[in-house]
């Protein structure tokens, strides 16, 4: 079976694409530091798989840790999640977020080019594109100047990857941007676990229904959209896992080396009161909601032109936002159900 290491692989999207690489035929080889997630995770993986995935603990820009992994397994391909990702939060430490994101994929980097493992795949975001000028975005459209260090560090993370497929190095790299990952394994036993208060609309809406949190705000209603508030592309957690799969079987089958950024959405973008209104139908829950001021930094309006992936990789979302909604809902009354 072909060993794949995922860093960051105990997090949320990453534990949901260790479930998609086993049935796909892989062996996930997960590294995590565990500073944004829990080790239930492990659990979690096991009951839907039926075994144990295998899992370092440690740090990514432990470069000693990294040689005795790469050392120890025959990685056929790698996929980067390890990073810290809380936009707020990288406003008031950006070293923080530039030393762990950038850093990480620089050792990770430099343990794939001595071993020759070509195939990476790497986690960026659509928060690369800031407010774009035309929508739906595509990934020729021009990135903006990132409005957060958060953003800036995945900016910078794909000029390295780009660099190094420049310099002629063996390599095979896809960037995937994300749009906005939603949902959890239908199973629920792994979903997102925020770590504190969630900055994320669906952890929050969940929350606040299971009555973890008082109320909702929703920040502002008076953008230029159809009912004032921001428009975002939500995709299923599965489907994303799943883009994975396929962005790694498509870099195997490349002949040269290559570098390529596709976008990960469904192509649909969704208000914030649709989906606080879609999740109440979904859950029969009230939701308890007020609007509120809108968030300085929050972008107007994104959602995705998914014509380049769904040609190159074959890959298209499947799951509506009514099903990213339910799996949301079943993962948090499964937690409740954990206590
Ligand atoms: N969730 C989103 O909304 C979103 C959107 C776009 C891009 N991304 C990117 O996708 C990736 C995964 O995001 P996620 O939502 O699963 O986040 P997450 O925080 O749930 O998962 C990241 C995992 O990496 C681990 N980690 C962080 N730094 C590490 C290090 N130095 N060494 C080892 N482990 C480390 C954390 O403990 C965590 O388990 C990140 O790179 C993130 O920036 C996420």
């Amino acid at each position: 079976m072909k060993k794949i290491l995922i860093t960051g692989g105990a997090g949320y999207i990453g534990s949901h694409t260790a479930v998609s690489l086993v049935e796909a035929g892989f062996e996930p080889i997960i590294i995590d530091n565990f500073s944004n997630s829990e080790k239930s995770v492990l659990a979690g993986l096991k009951n839907i798989l039926g075994k144990e995935v295998v899992c370092y603990e440690g740090d990514c820009i432990d470069r000693d840790m990294m040689e005795r992994i790469f050392s120890e397994n025959d990685f056929k391909g790698v996929i980067h999640f390890a990073a810290f990702k809380a936009v707020g939060e990288s406003t008031q430490l950006p070293l923080k977020y530039y030393s762990n994101n950038i850093d990480s994929l620089l050792i990770l980097l430099e343990k794939m080019a001595k071993y020759g493992v070509k195939d990476l795949v790497f986690s960026s975001s659509c928060t690369v594109y800031g407010q774009p000028d035309e929508l739906p975005v595509s990934e020729y459209t021009p990135r903006k100047e990132a409005e957060s260090p958060y953003g800036n560090s995945k900016k910078i993370c794909e000029d390295i990857l780009r660099d190094y497929f420049k310099s002629g190095v063996n390599s095979r790299i896809i960037s995937l941007r994300y749009f906005n990952p939603v949902g959890a394994h239908p199973s629920g036993e792994i979903g997102e676990l925020p770590l504190g208060v969630p900055s994320n609309l669906v952890p929050f809406i969940t929350q606040t229904a299971a009555g973890l949190r008082e109320k909702l705000t929703v920040f502002g209603d008076d953008y230029d959209t159809p009912d004032g508030s921001c428009i975002r592309d939500y995709i299923h957690v599965m489907d994303l896992a799943d883009a994975h799969v396929k962005a790694l079987e498509f870099l195997f089958n490349q002949k040269d080396n290559f570098y390529d950024i596709f976008n990960v959405g469904t192509g649909n973008g969704n208000t914030v009161l649709e989906v606080i209104h879609t999740f109440e139908k979904v859950s029969k829950q009230k939701l308890n909601y007020s609007i509120g001021p809108r968030r300085p930094g929050d972008v107007e309006k994104v959602w995705a032109n998914t014509e380049k992936i769904n040609s190159y990789l074959g890959w298209k979302a499947k799951y509506s936002l009514e099903d990213s909604l339910r799996d949301s809902w079943n993962w948090q009354q499964k937690l409740r159900e954990r206590g």
